[in-house]
């Protein structure tokens, strides 16, 4: 090779190892390659997205929702599409804890990509049970605690949206979780930041919002509504602004790391929850119509922080007042 070519391949590779800092954020010490994650629920266990896009590009995903036994959901119809959105009330079906440490993680333990645990339970020993069972499995870099599913009779909306309940079973998982614990807040609150600041008061490592807003859609031949279960979460495009206001209330209250979620389909609409104070994002609801959504993203954000000349890291919070 001779001096010329081995100047360009240096130049070459300092130009893309500014373009990996450029990306690169970091959450409760979790290092992620660049911000964009799938959210839980919507990227089933990572695996099921392997032969679509390329895991290893991605910062990380969520698991969907683990319980401590495996759970079959709620009777279908589960999903039905609205504007802007859809409604789900899947009732949290998974292969359960146990399962997703002896058969998916020595899978996904082959990409290199963040896997958090997204945990789920009935009450506060259900939780704990799970957290103990996922604490065994190797390659899981933290738990988030999904303490704001609506679409089940009882367990996670009544703890979310007490702050007293919320911090208790907080605190108790932080004891429990020998990983970094981010809790996932529910929007069906009347004050968020309330919720944040006790959940944080209680020890969470890091906070990412929102779940899913409780809706309801009628079919109105039969009268009855479309879902078998009557309500339903509403996620997608008509949420965001909603996800995007409640990231800059929970931004300006609490100092723990946050990660934006609600109706996340481009570069441009994860730089608001970004600006609005988020480090990082998670989408959902696009990947159903656009499994490339996540691989964009990433793209995209990479584009604009050439083009501005900036990071990833110096445009969190960055929000200019009027
Ligand atoms: C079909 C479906 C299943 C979901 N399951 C879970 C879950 O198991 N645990 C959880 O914390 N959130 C779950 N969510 C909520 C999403 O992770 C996300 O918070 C929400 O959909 C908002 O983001 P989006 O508008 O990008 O979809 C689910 C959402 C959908 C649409």
């Amino acid at each position: 090779m001779s001096d010329n070519q081995s100047a360009i391949r240096i130049s070459q590779s300092a130009i893309e190892a500014s373009a990996i800092e450029r990306l690169a954020v970091e959450i409760a010490g979790i290092k992620l390659k660049n911000p964009v994650m799938g959210a839980s629920g919507t990227f089933g266990y990572g695996l099921e997205f392997a032969g679509l896009i390329d895991l290893n590009r991605l910062g990380g995903f969520s698991t969907k929702g683990l319980s401590a036994r495996p759970l079959p959901g709620n009777i279908p119809t589960r999903i039905v599409e609205t504007h802007g959105g859809m409604l789900n009330a899947i009732g949290l079906q998974n292969v359960g804890a146990r399962a997703f440490v002896e058969e998916k993680l020595p899978l996904l333990r082959k990409y290199d990509t963040q896997v958090i645990a997204n945990v789920f339970g009935y009450s506060d020993e259900d939780y704990l049970e799970a957290i103990q069972i996922l604490n065994d499995g190797e390659g899981i870099a933290a738990y988030e605690l999904n303490i704001s599913c609506p679409n089940v009779k009882e367990g996670g909306i009544v703890i979310g949206s007490s702050p007293l309940a919320a911090a208790k079973l907080t605190e108790k998982a932080r004891r429990a979780a020998q990983r970094p614990l981010i809790v996932k807040l529910s929007p069906n609150v009347t004050d968020i930041k309330e919720l944040a600041r006790a959940i944080v008061d209680a020890g969470a490592d890091a906070l990412s919002l929102i779940n899913t807003l409780v809706g309801m859609a009628i079919d109105i031949h039969s009268r009855k509504p479309h879902l078998n279960f009557g309500t339903g979460g509403l996620s997608g495009p008509a949420i965001k602004p909603i996800a995007v206001r409640m990231v800059y209330e929970v931004a300006s209250t609490v100092s723990v790391p946050l990660i934006g979620i609600g109706g996340i389909a481009s570069a441009a609409d994860a730089l608001e929850f970004i600006i609005a104070g988020a480090t990082a994002v998670q989408i959902g609801t696009a990947n159903y119509y656009d499994p490339s959504v996540t691989m964009k993203t990433i793209d995209e954000l990479a584009d604009y922080c050439n083009q501005h000349s900036t990071t990833m890291q110096s445009l969190i919070g960055s929000v200019n007042r009027n």
